[in-house]
């Protein structure tokens, strides 16, 4: 039985960032000059992460994802793979990535015991993927994708961030790979957080609400019927255009506040240990770890972490993390 918090939602789901860094400088999430990586001895290393891992298996954490930045630039990422798939308890091992070096991993990742991947794509135009990452190849992403269904890392979940006025345009083209390819394209309402910047400009005219974005599809490719989907207990909302293959989901922190069932804890590259993605709570696990903290002792760290998970976000009142832009939580 997963551990319920204090407001009764099962945490079942922990989110691993293995790395700070990625080959990627994506416009809403990275400044174009990076962000200072953390230095190599802050970083967990593999057998650190597994025993935490461990113990959160222990508390009813069975789903795990690897995020990053971006996980497969880190060395030896199919070792850990490898090691975390073998942790009892864990039954639903997954990554979340931006594609780039997938073709070349697909295979060694499938066969250590990834069950599947979701790839961020948020453009299907080369130029315009260059500049909203502003050094990548599609190429290299679409090959990623191909190399991912034919070792069945299923279902590849496609991300596609949505924001005005630099993707907007293609929510129908992206919508339309469900139909055609048989894709699950997922639309992510765009976060304002990862800027430095005062965010006390209008931040809300750069969102494009899920409602807007169907409004764009249905005229266009038909109407969206909820579907049932196998991996359906994230903050996604899922729905097919008739007779396509593929889904179409929707993820809304800003129109709809999912925080009421998030059941999710994140752990940072640098062993802290993240309640919730929108506040800058932490729970350090790396001093204890190196200390020689046993599974007990980080168990019991981790029931504190899950008991001050907070109700919801409070983005529309402007607040936000500061202590850390998205690369370096893991989305
Ligand atoms: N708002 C919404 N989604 C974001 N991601 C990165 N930054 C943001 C943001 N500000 C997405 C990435 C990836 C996932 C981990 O989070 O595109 O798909
Ligand atoms: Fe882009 Fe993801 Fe890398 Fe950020 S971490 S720059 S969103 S690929």
């Amino acid at each position: 039985m997963p551990n319920l918090d204090l407001y009764s939602r099962p945490i079942n789901y922990l989110r691993i960032s293995v790395t700070d860094r990625c080959n990627l400088r994506c416009v809403y999430c990275m400044p174009a000059e990076g962000v200072p990586w953390r230095a190599h001895e802050q970083i967990l290393r593999y057998e650190e992460i597994e025993t935490v891992v461990r113990a959160a298996s222990e508390w009813g954490i069975s789903k795990v994802r690897l995020t990053g930045g971006e996980p497969l630039v880190r060395l030896g990422i199919v070792d850990l793979t490898r090691m975390l798939a073998n942790v009892p308890g864990v039954d639903d091992l997954s990554m979340t990535t931006n594609g780039v070096l997938l073709s070349r991993h697909a295979k060694a990742l499938a066969e250590a015991g990834l069950r599947r991947v979701n790839v961020s794509l948020d453009t299907l135009r080369p130029q315009r993927f260059r500049r909203i990452t502003r050094c990548g190849q599609i190429e290299d992403v679409l090959a990623g994708i191909e190399a991912a269904h034919q070792v069945g890392l299923e279902p590849v979940k496609i991300n596609a961030v949505v924001i005005r006025g630099m993707n907007d345009d293609e929510v129908v083209d992206l919508a339309r790979k469900s139909l055609d390819e048989g894709w699950n394209v997922r639309f992510i309402e765009w976060m304002p957080v990862g800027n430095e910047s005062p965010m006390e400009y209008s931040w809300g005219d750069k969102v494009v609400t899920a409602e807007e974005m169907r409004q764009q599809i249905e005229p266009a490719l038909g109407e969206l019927v909820p579907a049932k989907t196998r991996a359906g207990n994230g903050p996604a909302r899922y729905y097919r255009l008739p007779g396509a293959a593929g889904t179409i989901g929707f993820i809304t922190p800003i129109s709809d506040h999912f925080c009421f069932h998030c059941n999710r804890l994140r752990l940072t590259a640098d062993g802290q240990l993240r309640p919730w993605l929108l506040s800058d709570t932490e729970i350090d696990l790396r001093t204890p770890l190196r200390q020689g903290a046993d599974a007990a002792q980080i168990k019991a760290l981790i029931l504190q972490a899950i008991e001050s998970k907070p109700l919801q976000h409070h983005l529309n009142d402007h607040q936000r993390p500061q202590k850390r832009v998205m690369s370096q939580i893991g989305g």
